[in-house]
């Protein structure tokens, strides 16, 4: 028998993460309080003060993250007299001299955002979803995350545009995926770095809970069952919930009191069987 674990800790991360062992993490995946942004909630950061603050607490990331593993931070930058911050651009570039790799750049389109109105800009309708790594390898299981090649797809392939042709034809074309028609007739494809998933969340007494989507597709990519999946800044606990759900073992760490409670609630064990083969499946978090 398996167990599946879910620990759901009270406190500042920075302290909790420095009572964790090195290299213990498959996948870290959060959406820290972006800057600024509801003060009266939790705190906010002061915009310039944003990268100070994030550093130590990405170095113990570092520090707990596999070397196969994966960092996923979900964050976005505000906008400040009339321009956009930089702080997120900073960010990336002081994490890089930390030693982390800045591997890719996921866009988290919000299907469902509605429109608003502001003098110089339009909404906000997408967030950044920074992909880190230790190491140039590291762990992707890219098969889990394929999508159905849809009828769209089938008939934007067949009816191939010139430029396709050309490029497919170029002596320049390497590699297999890189020639469209070779997608031509199969049932999957590779999704592309936007995902497009609506901000409904199940945890709604939370202001900025993730919507199970978007922990799921990353633990899907990253991980394997019974790995380890960290969410340092967990709000409402979505990410430790769906690594249960997902059969991973998770760590969820809370600074809010009543965020915390929530963490535990969500993250609530329910005994049940995950695989159909019934491999009983056990649960318990640690407070
Ligand atoms: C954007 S929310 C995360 C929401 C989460 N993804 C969910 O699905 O509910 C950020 C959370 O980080 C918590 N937080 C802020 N500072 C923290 C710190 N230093 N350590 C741990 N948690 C912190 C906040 O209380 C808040 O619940």
């Amino acid at each position: 028998m398996k167990k599946v674990e879910v620990h759901i800790r009270l406190g500042d991360c920075l302290d909790i993460l420095s009572e964790m062992p090195d290299n213990h993490f498959d996948l870290i995946v959060t959406s820290p309080p972006y800057a600024d942004s509801r003060a009266k909630t939790y705190g906010g950061i002061k915009p310039d003060k944003y990268v100070e603050w994030f550093l130590p607490r990405t170095q113990e990331m570092l520090r707990v993250l596999k070397p196969t593993g994966t960092f996923i931070l979900n964050i976005k930058e505000k906008a400040v007299n009339g321009e956009r911050h930089t702080y997120v651009l900073e960010l990336i570039l002081a994490m890089r001299k930390q030693g982390w790799l800045w591997t890719e750049e996921f866009i988290w389109h919000k299907k469902n955002c509605y429109p608003g109105k502001w003098p110089n800009r339009f909404r906000d309708a997408w967030e950044r979803c920074l992909q880190f790594n230790k190491k140039k390898k590291f762990n992707m299981y890219q098969e889990a995350v394929m999508l159905p090649m849809g009828d769209w797809a089938e008939s934007r392939l067949r009816k191939l545009s010139e430029t396709d042709k050309t490029r497919d034809e170029s002596k320049a074309q390497s590699g297999f995926g890189k020639n469209v028609s070779n997608w031509i007739g199969r049932d999957k494809v590779y999704p592309t770095n936007v995902l497009h998933l609506a901000t409904e969340c199940g945890n709604k007494n939370h202001s900025a809970a993730f919507p199970k989507t978007l922990p799921e597709w990353f633990i899907k990519l990253f991980t394997k069952e019974h790995d380890w999946v960290l969410d340092p800044f967990v709000g409402s606990g979505t990410t430790c919930q769906v690594a249960r759900e997902m059969g991973r073992n998770s760590v969820g760490i809370e600074a809010l009191l009543e965020n915390y409670e929530l963490a535990l609630e969500n993250a609530n064990p329910v005994q049940h069987t995950l695989f159909e083969k019934e491999v009983p499946y056990e649960t318990h978090y640690t407070a």
